[in-house]
């Protein structure tokens, strides 16, 4: 999968993250909880260094609860804070300026002690487009201020967006990207709508998707569509959807177009529940900085 803007605008991206770090205190990095792993931008831990950080696990109420509060775990025992949101409906807002002053109770501290005049915590969102950033920025702004979509190459000058009296974020989020050359991070990302249907093949998508569900999600799939049991053969599967909600074309045969289409916007729109793709044991045991997402 070749992505062409992909070297320029991940660069031009890092730079620009970068700048924003030397203004801040603290950096949220959201993350969608039903990808927690392909969500990350893979340099993350390198740009941000030592900042302290929140992983705000985001669109927690599409993900599967049992599987979220794994990961919750699993950033637990990995010393990283995180928390489970719901940027769209406000749900776990509150404590991410609790937890910020947890982390920052020492820097602000000291410099209560060197007789700094004490401020608002300054924060920083980043991540992936379509994570939620702009959603969050409005939500804790508590009205639309934040533009929605990522515009690579505008930049205005820094504003900073009160929430309370307490904390204040940048009005521009970080932009990060994800790691698009590997095909199942890529796959991930289509099927939870973070990257453009476009980029990949719609079909590839939905078969993707039907394996995933078929593993780990079975009951759903048979609830869903009326099967008594699974095809080992995809085509199988995807006539007998097709079949069931009249995916068809001329002379009864079936559009697989059509079919993988109405697949992917069921899984998205939550005709499947909630469903997430990934698991901590699918992290490999480097620390967190060095995790390989192949
Ligand atoms: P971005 O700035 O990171 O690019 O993401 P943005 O806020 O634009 O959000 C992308 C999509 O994700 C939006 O839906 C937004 O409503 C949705 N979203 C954000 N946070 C949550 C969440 O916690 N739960 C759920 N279920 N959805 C969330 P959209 O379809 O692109 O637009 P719209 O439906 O809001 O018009």
């Amino acid at each position: 999968m070749t992505i062409q803007w992909f070297p320029g605008h991940m660069a031009k991206a890092r730079r620009e993250v970068t700048e924003k770090l030397k203004l801040i205190d603290i950096v949220y990095e959201l993350v969608d909880a039903r990808v927690p792993l392909s969500s990350r931008n893979p340099m993350i831990d390198e740009i941000i260094s030592n900042k302290p950080r929140i992983v705000l696990l985001n669109k927690a109420d599409m993900a599967d609860e049992a599987m979220t509060k794994e990961w919750l775990q699993y950033f637990e025992l990995k010393g990283v804070c995180a928390l489970a949101i719901d940027a769209q409906k406000g749900v776990g807002l509150k404590q991410i300026v609790q937890l910020s002053k947890q982390l920052l109770h020492d820097k602000f501290a000291k410099m209560k002690a060197k007789g700094i005049k004490p401020r608002a915590i300054r924060a920083l969102i980043v991540g992936i487009p379509n994570v939620g950033k702009s959603t969050l920025i409005n939500r804790l702004a508590k009205k639309n201020i934040a533009k929605t979509g990522d515009r690579p190459g505008i930049t205005k000058a820094q504003s900073w967006i009160k929430v309370g009296k307490e904390l204040e974020l940048l009005d521009t989020p970080g932009i990060l990207w994800p790691k698009f050359e590997d095909q199942t991070v890529g796959l991930k990302l289509a099927a939870t709508g973070a990257i453009k249907d476009e980029i990949l093949n719609l079909q590839d998508i939905a078969v993707f998707t039907l394996r995933h569900l078929i593993n780990e999600y079975p009951e759903r799939l048979k609830e869903r569509y009326g099967f008594q049991d699974f095809s080992e053969d995809i085509v199988d599967i995807f006539d007998h959807i097709g079949k069931k909600r009249g995916c068809l074309m001329g002379g009864g045969y079936i559009d697989y177009d059509k079919t993988a289409e109405l697949v992917i916007r069921e899984l998205r729109t939550m005709k499947l529940g909630r469903i997430s793709f990934e698991h901590p044991k699918d992290v490999t045991e480097a620390p967190l900085s060095q995790q390989s997402l192949e």
